[in-house]
C-alpha cells in the first residue's frame, strides 16, 4: 500500500484499463450511442454519479465475495477461521455481506462487536482484539460470548479475569504476542515490533500463559499475533507462526488446553500497478501445512484483503489551476473522505471513468481536495489523463481504511455509499446533510437566553 517511491512510466490508467480485474473494475464496452466507461461489477460508475452524487464510495459485492472464497479456499486443506478486521471498513451492508459469507469478525471495540453481532455475525466467531479495551467493553464481549478475547498485557488478562468473574462466566481467552518480526511495510503498519505498543513480548509470554492458567474465570484457548499490514508474501506470517509453534508445544506439555492459532490480518493488495500480487493460494497452502501438525484451529484476521480492491472513490473534476512548476487537479473528494495519501504517503491510481478520456495526452499533476490544509491531496506530482472539471475521476483501491476513517472535518457531510451487485445498487449510506450535523449537536441553553 504505502508506496510512496512508485516511478510511474505513464498514467495508471493504462494499466487499469488494460486489467481492471485487478482493481476490482470491469471496462463497459463502447456500444451504440455510448461511450466505453468503467464500471463495478455490471453497473457503469457514471450513473452512480448521476444518481447518488459525489463523492462516494462504491464497493462490489461479487468481488468482496470472490476475495473472501479466495482465502477460503487457500485455507481449506485445514479448519480456518477468517475473521473480517471490521476496523478496514465497518459498513453494516459490506459485515452483513461478510456474515452472510461465513465470515467470523475481528474487533477491536465494544462498537465493533455491536456490528458485528447486528450484522448477524456468531459470537462464536468474533475475537477480540485491541490495546486499550474498556471495562464496559470486556462486560459486552464476555456476556455475547465472544469467541475469545486477545490478552495484550498482564493488567489486561488481570481485568478480564475480574470482570468474568464478575459476570459469573469462564471467559476463553488467547494471549497476543509480539513476535518481533519485521513485516517490510510503513512504519506506521509494523505492529509486531518488539517496540511497537501491541502485544505481549515473547519472553513475558510464559509467565503470563501460568498465571493465565491459575485464573479459573479464564480459559487459554490459543495464542494471536498481527504483525502488521500490507505485506504482500508469506515469510513474514511464516516467521511468526514459527516463533508461537515453540511456546504451543511448551504450553501444551504443560497441559493448557489450546484449540486455535491466530495469526492476524495484513495480507496486502495490489495498489500501484508495479505492485507485486499476494499469491493468496501460495500463502494458504504454506498457512496450513504448517498449523496442521499443531492439530490447531488457524484463525486469521484479513480486513484490506477482503474489501481493499473491491471499493473506489468515486469524485468530480471542481476546477484545476497551475500555480508556478507546479498543476493542480481539485475534486470533490478531500482528505476527510480518503485520509491514506495525507496520513501514510499511500498511493491510490487516480483513473477517468470515461475511458476514452484515457487517449488525452497525459499531465503531470496534484490532485487535491477543498479542505483547507496543505495535506489535503490525493496524489502528488502524478501522472494523469488532463481531467476538466465536470469530469469524474475513480481513486482505486479505496475499500479498505477509506470510509472508515473518514470525518467531517471542514464541516464536509461524510459521502455517500452505494453497493453493488451484478447489475443492480443501493445506497447503503445516504449522503447527510449539512443541517444533518448541526442537528446532531446541541447549543446549550444559557447561549440561547
Ligand atoms: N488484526 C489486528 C489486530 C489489526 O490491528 C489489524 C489492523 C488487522 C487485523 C487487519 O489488518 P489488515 O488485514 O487490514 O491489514 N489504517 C491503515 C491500516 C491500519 C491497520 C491496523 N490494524 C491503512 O490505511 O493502511
Amino acid at each position: 500500500m504505502v508506496t510512496p517511491d512508485v516511478q510511474q512510466s505513464g498514467p495508471d490508467h493504462t494499466a487499469v484499463f488494460a486489467a481492471p480485474g485487478r482493481w476490482g473494475l470491469r471496462v463497459q464496452p463502447a456500444g451504440p450511442g455510448r461511450a466505453a466507461r468503467l464500471a463495478v461489477e455490471d453497473v457503469a460508475l457514471a450513473d452512480v454519479a448521476a444518481a447518488v452524487g459525489t463523492p462516494t464510495y462504491v464497493y462490489g459485492a461479487g468481488e468482496i465475495a470472490a476475495r473472501f472464497h479466495a482465502l477460503a479456499r487457500a485455507c481449506r486443506s485445514h479448519p480456518t477461521l477468517i475473521g473480517y478486521a471490521v476496523k478496514a471498513n465497518s459498513s453494516q451492508a459490506v459485515l452483513t455481506h461478510l456474515a452472510r459469507l461465513g465470515a467470523g469478525a475481528d474487533i477491536v471495540s465494544g462498537g465493533e462487536l455491536r456490528r458485528a453481532l447486528v450484522a448477524g455475525v456468531p459470537a462464536d466467531k468474533i475475537v477480540f482484539s485491541g490495546v486499550g479495551k474498556l471495562d464496559a467493553e470486556l462486560d459486552a464481549a464476555i456476556a455475547a460470548g465472544v469467541r475469545s478475547i486477545n490478552i495484550e498485557s498482564v493488567e489486561e488478562l488481570d481485568r478480564v479475569a475480574a470482570r468474568a468473574h464478575a459476570l459469573g462466566r469462564v471467559t476463553s481467552i488467547a494471549l497476543r504476542l509480539n513476535p518481533d518480526i519485521d513485516p517490510d511495510t510503513h512504519p506506521y503498519l509494523a505492529t509486531g515490533l518488539r517496540e511497537s505498543k501491541f502485544g505481549i513480548a515473547m519472553s513475558d509470554a510464559p509467565a503470563l500463559a501460568a498465571r493465565a492458567r491459575a485464573l479459573h474465570d479464564l480459559r487459554l484457548v490459543g495464542l494471536a499475533c498481527h504483525i502488521g499490514s500490507q505485506i504482500l508474501d508469506e515469510s513474514p506470517f511464516l516467521a511468526s507462526f514459527e516463533r508461537l509453534s515453540g511456546l504451543v508445544r511448551a504450553l501444551r506439555a504443560d497441559g493448557a488446553p489450546l484449540r486455535q492459532i491466530d495469526l492476524g490480518g495484513g495480507m496486502g493488495i495490489t495498489y500501484a500497478p508495479a505492485d507485486r500480487e499476494l499469491d493468496v493460494e501460495r500463502l494458504g497452502a504454506a498457512l496450513t501445512a504448517a498449523v496442521a501438525p499443531l492439530g490447531l484451529e488457524l484463525v486469521l484476521e484479513p480486513g484490506r484483503y477482503l474489501i481493499g480492491s473491491a471499493g473506489v472513490l468515486l469524485t468530480r473534476v471542481v476546477g484545476r489551476k497551475r500555480n508556478g512548476e507546479r498543476d493542480f487537479v481539485i475534486v470533490d473528494a478531500a482528505m476527510n473522505d480518503l485520509l491514506r495519501p495525507a496520513l501514510y504517503g499511500a498511493y491510490h491510481p487516480i483513473v477517468p471513468v470515461d475511458v476514452a478520456a484515457g487517449e488525452r495526452p497525459p499531465i503531470r499533476a496534484d490532485v487535491v481536495g477543498p479542505v483547507c490544509e496543505c495535506g489535503d491531496f490525493l496524489a502528488q506530482d502524478r501522472i494523469l489523463s488532463p481531467a476538466e472539471p465536470g469530469e469524474l475521476l475513480a481513486v482505486l483501491g479505496a475499500g479498505a481504511y477509506g470510509m472508515a476513517m473518514a470525518s467531517t472535518y471542514n464541516s464536509r457531510p461524510l459521502a455517500a455509499e452505494v453497493l453493488v451487485h451484478g447489475s443492480e445498487f443501493a445506497v447503503t449510506r445516504a449522503r447527510k446533510t449539512v443541517d444533518d450535523l448541526i442537528a446532531d449537536e446541541q447549543v446549550p441553553a444559557w447561549l440561547a437566553r
